[in-house]
């Protein structure tokens, strides 16, 4: 099947049951099968027969070998691949936004949001391979030079959860490849195709040679832990939980072998309305900010705290915005609150209702769940001690805690184990500059939703919501080592 295109006419990428490991797509060896299917209608979309360890082993062998060749290429040699891939994401932008409706429940609004990102991150490391530089340092050694070099890690192991999976591969990919090292990918096992094997399809059409990126599917408690330990990789880059999360940085550095690692998991994100805020703004940015992606979304807003003077208003008119949006079908261009990834998490959500009824919040909207889809349910009297406050959601579902005053606010906003990301409402600026600095979280926007992503700026959290940045030249520290050498350019004189 071939799709017309802005300039020209490509075929559809196919053979999406195959691994892709040292160039090469060849069936996995294992006898389990990943079954791949829609999260709005139940539709199989492909049958994948997982990688053993001794596949993963072959990837990280032809990655070691491939990257010795890669860094030593020029760094426009290493750039053009990334600009090639830019021009790819751009020729195949439908086919690549369809996989992601119907792969993981993305809503048309969602799945542009996301593939913008990761065009973005790609556009942003091609600039990588000419900006990475060394330094000269003076000694204090009589004679002797010091010269710092910045190099690739090597190999690097790659794990991707399923609520952004081409983003939040591509944000680790991209500048890892860049940057001149080479990866072995593990996707969600919910999203293998926009997490893994759309992205190995482009950058082979890109012409990026063989071995450099592999991509092994097979479930996390099946090949995870192997994907960790193994000995090649030196930096192990991981999205998803903090309970995984916590499990691989304990392997990371428990085993024979000692690993950095990225952490980018959980998050708690506080959505802080002041009394002094523009309600009608603060309430449309709440439900975007909240119900994108059904709320599973790290930045996500996970707790909306309003000062009491405004309150009853905002609870109000946030139920009344809320009735409106669409709920149902992702591929229609009109629906806000799509399906929810699997039927585990859908299940998890119907407990979180329960809990929360349980435990006296007041339930102001909900509505009948149908398949997988999960209407938005919102909460009034919340308190900080309710799990709907003090976990992660990862739905659409949204607890709003009233605050006495301002202090208050900023008490509960940072009375959380995470520090992701966070968001306040206010229309004085030094108020909101000064509340934003205390708030103990990686990121916080003033007047914007918590669910903002820039190539250019750092992206991490703080507490448990993990260790590290992405982005801009955070990521490219992160993804390269340094090395001093130094030159003693005259004999030294040795004390013995
Ligand atoms: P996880 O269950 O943690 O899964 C993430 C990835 O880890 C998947 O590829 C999974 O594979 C793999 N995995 C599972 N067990 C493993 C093991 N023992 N060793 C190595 N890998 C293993 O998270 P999720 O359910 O996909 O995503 C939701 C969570 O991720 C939320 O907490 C969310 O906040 C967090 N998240 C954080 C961010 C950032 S940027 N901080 C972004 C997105 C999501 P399988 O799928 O095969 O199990």
């Amino acid at each position: 099947m071939s799709i017309e295109t802005k300039n020209t006419q490509v075929n559809v990428y196919t053979d999406f049951h195959l691994q892709y490991i040292s160039g090469e797509w060849k069936k996995g060896d294992d006898d389990s099968i990943n079954t791949n299917t829609n999260p709005f209608n139940g539709e199989t979309l492909v049958e994948i027969q997982q990688a053993t360890d001794k596949q993963l082993d072959e990837a990280y062998q032809a990655a070691s070998e491939a990257q010795k060749q890669w860094a030593k290429q020029t760094p426009n040699e290493r750039a053009a691949i990334l600009y090639k891939v830019v021009s790819i994401f751009d020729q195949r932008q439908d086919e690549i936004v369809d996989w992601l409706i119907k792969e993981s429940g993305s809503t048309r609004i969602k799945a542009m949001v996301e593939f913008s990102s990761a065009r973005a991150i790609t556009l942003e490391a091609a600039s990588f391979p000419n900006r990475v530089h060394g330094e000269i340092r003076p000694s204090n050694t009589p004679g002797k030079e010091n010269f710092i070099y910045r190099e690739p890690m090597g190999v690097i192991a790659v794990i991707s959860p399923w609520n952004f999976p081409l983003h939040l591969t591509q944000r680790s990919i991209a500048p890892a490849l860049a940057l001149g090292n080479a990866v072995v990918l593990k996707p969600a096992s919910d999203t293998p195709i926009t997490g893994g094997l759309l992205l190995a399809k482009i950058f082979e059409e890109a012409g990026l040679p063989k071995g450099l990126l592999n991509v092994v599917v097979g479930s996390g408690s099946e090949i995870g832990d192997a994907m960790v330990t193994h000995h090649v990789p030196s930096l192990v880059s991981f999205t998803g939980s903090t309970s995984v999360g916590k499990h691989i940085g304990e392997l990371a550095n428990g085993g024979d072998y000692i690993k950095q690692v990225a952490l980018e998991l959980g998050g708690n994100s506080p959505f802080v309305v002041l009394k002094d805020a523009d309600i009608e703004q603060a309430v449309k940015a709440a439900a975007f900010g909240k119900f994108l992606h059904q709320g599973q979304i790290c930045i996500a807003i996970n707790r909306i705290i309003v000062e009491d003077d405004i309150y009853d208003d905002f609870v109000t008119r946030f139920v009344a915005h809320v009735k409106t949006l669409n709920v149902g079908d992702p591929s229609k261009i009109d629906t806000a609150v799509g399906p929810i990834i699997n039927e585990k998490q859908v299940e998890s959500l119907k407990e979180k209702i329960a809990k929360a009824q349980d435990e006296g919040a007041k339930m102001l909207l909900s509505g009948e769940i149908k398949g997988q889809v999960v209407p938005p349910h919102v909460f009034s009297e919340v308190t900080r001690e309710m799990d709907l406050s003090c976990n992660e959601v990862f739905g659409p579902l949204v607890g709003i805690i009233r605050a006495k005053d301002e202090d208050d606010a900023l008490s509960i906003a940072n009375d959380s184990m995470y520090g992701l990301s966070s968001a306040v409402f206010t229309q004085d600026m030094a108020k909101g500059l000064r509340f934003a600095r205390d708030i103990k979280a990686g990121m916080t926007h003033i007047n914007d939703i918590s669910v903002n992503d820039e190539s250019n700026a750092p992206f991490g959290g703080e507490k448990n919501s993990g260790i590290g940045r992405f982005n801009g030249e955070w990521i490219l520290e992160e993804f390269t080592t340094l090395h001093w050498i130094s030159v003693q350019h005259t004999p030294r004189d040795y004390p013995f």
